[in-house]
């Protein structure tokens, strides 16, 4: 089957690339020519593990090839995907800009119409307008919804083993979205148009809501002397809990949740509902990404000339993006606080290096980042920051070795033991029984909400 790919992001060039794979005729097109020119060389301009090798092997067998939107001259195929940004407003609402002109950009090369399926994270009730908004035009076309549920860093995995796939539109599509999603072994949601565009709000706010819930949770055992670790595992082996999404922390951040809430809490009032517990997560997120400042300012006073080292910037593991990463703000603040800030990621130096104040250190070197800082502060639980050898680092760091883990990646006890003034989310209880810091338990009270 011929389709085409419009809007090469993340989601897009993993669906170009995996398409390929799956023995489509693949075409993936942008507006970037410097993407296009990379992607045409072999190379992926984002990091996704395992994109680069599917888009060799559909170079080389011939089926997957990237043209900029000025250089189709050819049929789109029987489908196209829509995979365009839906970039935040000023309020919040997602801009369907993107969206619109790519679908017009369609119709407009394949007036024999074709099946689009958009797969652009789009408000409930997108879809139905667009339809409506274009039937005077006569355009003989298909609207498919078909949200992807892909995590950044594993996309490619997330793509190949979906735990389910949503179909919103006619009947009729069906047999043409499982002969494009050919091989792919996965249960299908069949519904229609706003409950498909629905399901992919439901998902990423619910998820949301269990990290901002979680979080609660840690704030209220930081007071009450419990440890939110252990309390994860009391509720977790209850199967109608279970486990993931329940770590405590600095908060969400990327390109996806951040965007999705807001944007939800958006339609919701515009829908004359007033989304209440949506607006409750937002602002326990924006909450938690102060955490570290509270801890340090609790710990140090004033923050002028105090050397702060941040240990990873990308706004969760394997990705270079920090997109609505809380480290960035984190830096921000320390820095217009007068702190000397040095920070380190193992991949996302290079993004992060283009939206910080200069005035910042941007290490390549995890111990060249540590070396003579009174205070490090967690943002990013990578494996080469979480399983550094943090007696080296403690030899290295300078009083009163502050370790600010904003993950709760580290072992609260071997921390103490290597002579740390160590401190988690939620995990206050374990620093009073084995810290010498005379400094009142996180979070002062004075700063309490
Ligand atoms: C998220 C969803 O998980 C995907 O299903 C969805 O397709 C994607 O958004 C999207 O809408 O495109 P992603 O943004 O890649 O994927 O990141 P997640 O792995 O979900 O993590 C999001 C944030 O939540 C990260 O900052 C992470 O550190 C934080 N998080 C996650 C927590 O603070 N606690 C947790 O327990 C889990």
């Amino acid at each position: 089957m011929k389709i085409s790919v419009v809007g090469l992001g993340y989601v897009g060039s993993v669906a170009a690339a995996a398409l390929a794979s799956a023995g489509h005729d693949v075409l993936g097109i942008d507006i970037d020519a410097d993407k296009i020119r990379s992607f045409r060389a072999g190379r992926s301009p984002i990091y996704e593990p395992g994109l680069a090798e599917l888009i060799e092997d559909g170079l080389a067998a011939g089926n997957l090839r990237f043209m900029t939107c000025e250089e189709v001259a050819e049929s789109l195929g029987s489908v196209v995907i829509i995979a365009t940004g839906t970039p935040p407003m000023g309020n919040g609402t997602a801009d369907l800009s993107q969206v619109k002109e790519s679908i017009l950009w369609v119709l407009g090369k394949q007036p024999e119409g074709c099946t689009i399926v958009v797969k652009s994270t789009v408000p409930p009730g997108t879809g139905e307008r667009i339809i409506q908004g274009m039937q005077p035009n006569g355009a003989p076309f298909t609207y498919v919804s078909n949200p992807e549920f892909l995590r950044e860093g594993f996309a490619v995995h997330d793509w190949l083993h979906p735990d389910r796939i949503v179909i919103g539109g006619p009947a009729e599509s069906l047999g043409t979205m499982k002969a494009v999603y050919v091989g792919i072994d996965a249960p299908y949601v069949v519904t229609d148009l706003t409950s498909a565009e629905m399901i992919k709000y439901t998902a990423n706010a619910f998820l949301a809501t269990k990290i901002s819930f979680i979080n609660e949770i840690a704030m209220l055992c930081d007071r009450l002397g419990a440890t939110i670790d252990d309390v994860c595992e009391g509720i977790s082996l209850d199967p109608r809990i279970g486990s993931s999404f329940l770590r405590a922390g600095v908060g969400y951040g990327g390109s996806c949740f951040p965007k999705d809430v807001r944007a939800l809490d958006q339609v919701a009032l515009t829908n004359d509902h007033n989304f209440e517990l949506l607006r409750s997560v937002i602002n326990v997120n924006n909450r938690q990404r102060h955490l570290p400042m509270y801890a340090l300012r609790d710990l140090f006073g004033q923050l002028s000339g105090v050397k702060v080292s941040i240990l990873g910037l990308a706004f969760k593991p394997e990705p270079d993006d920090v997109r609505e990463a809380p480290s960035l703000d984190v830096a921000r603040m320390l820095v217009e606080e007068g702190a000397h800030v040095r920070v380190f990621d193992p991949r996302a130096i290079h993004s992060a290096r283009k939206v910080l104040p200069q005035t910042i250190s941007f290490c390549s070197d995890l111990m060249d980042c540590v070396a003579g800082a009174q205070a490090l502060v967690l943002m990013t639980e990578w494996n080469e920051i979480v399983r550094a050898d943090w007696k080296q680092i403690s030899g290295i760091m300078e009083h009163p070795r502050f370790v600010f883990d904003g993950r709760n990646a580290l072992n609260t006890k071997e921390m103490q033991k290597l002579g740390f003034d160590y401190l988690g989310v939620g995990r206050a209880s374990l620093r009073t029984a084995g810290s010498q810091s005379s400094h009142a338990v996180f979070p002062p009270s004075s700063q309490r909400q």
